[in-house]
């Protein structure tokens, strides 16, 4: 069984933008640099907003680095893009240096895209994160979603639960979003320092539960997702995400 938390927030964005902020400040603290690595969907945007009130002298914005789980292979200015829903709602309001914003190139076929993702993750692994055990970062702040069939990122019911590559091609199709996709793979997920599903609304309630209760990572991904020893996973969720828990 994995572990993990379940924090209810009542004020979904401002609490978990309070969060976000914390761990991005200690990181910077011990190590200099904070990593955060976004996720994708409707449900950050309120939080992504939210963390733009963090202006530098509350948010050393200058020494965070910027990754995403996953993205969907149409370019940076398509409405369909992971990145660019990023950009607009944060990343163009806050001082982060553009050469620390690491993109998923989804302009590039499929298998491109992932090959340079995983690059990208090696090299920046080699650079800032010299004592990471593997070919990836040991990310400070992993932010995930839950989809209403109980995908994260883009690891969905039914795909192999064991990826050894770090950045993987999938196809899918979900909600009539772009089909095309790359996603990060568990172990790299799992090595981080703070992992948050985001989860609102009772439209989730369900995959809340489900997914909770059950442990089967073929049909439900996100139990894929389990913080190593000294990691931890939080799922943050609001009052009507997991309205289905206390019953
Ligand atoms: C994506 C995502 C995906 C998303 C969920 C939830 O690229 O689509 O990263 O995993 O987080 O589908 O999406 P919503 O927040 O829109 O429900």
């Amino acid at each position: 069984m994995t572990e993990y938390t379940i924090r209810t927030v009542k004020h979904f964005a401002t609490e978990a933008a309070a969060i976000i902020i914390a761990d991005l400040e200690e990181a910077i603290r011990l190590r200099g640099v904070a990593s955060i690595v976004l996720c994708g969907g409707g449900t950050p945007l309120s939080i992504y907003r939210q963390l733009t009130v963090y202006q530098s002298e509350d948010a050393p914005w200058e020494n965070v680095h910027v990754f995403w789980g996953d993205e969907r292979l149409v370019p940076p200015d398509d409405p369909g893009s992971n990145y660019g829903e990023a950009w607009e709602a944060l990343l163009s309001h806050v001082p982060v240096p553009i050469d620390q914003i690491y993109r998923m190139k989804g302009e590039l076929p499929g298998d491109k895209a992932a090959a340079d993702y995983a690059t990208q993750l090696k090299e920046w692994a080699k650079t800032n994160d010299p004592g990471a055990p593997h070919a990836w970062p040991r990310f400070d702040v992993v932010l995930m979603g839950l989809g209403e069939d109980g995908h994260t990122a883009s690891l969905f019911p039914g795909s192999p639960v064991a990826a050894a590559a770090p950045v993987i091609t999938v196809t899918a199709d979900y909600q009539g979003r772009p089909a095309g996709r790359v996603t990060l793979t568990p172990p790299v997920f799992n090595d981080a320092r703070h992992i948050y599903f985001l989860v609102s609304g009772e439209g989730k309630a369900g995959a809340v539960y489900n997914t909770l209760h059950s442990d089967d990572p073929a049909q439900f991904p996100a139990r894929r997702i389990q913080a190593g020893d000294d990691g931890e996973l939080v799922w943050l969720l609001d009052a009507a995400a997991a309205s289905r828990l206390d019953k």
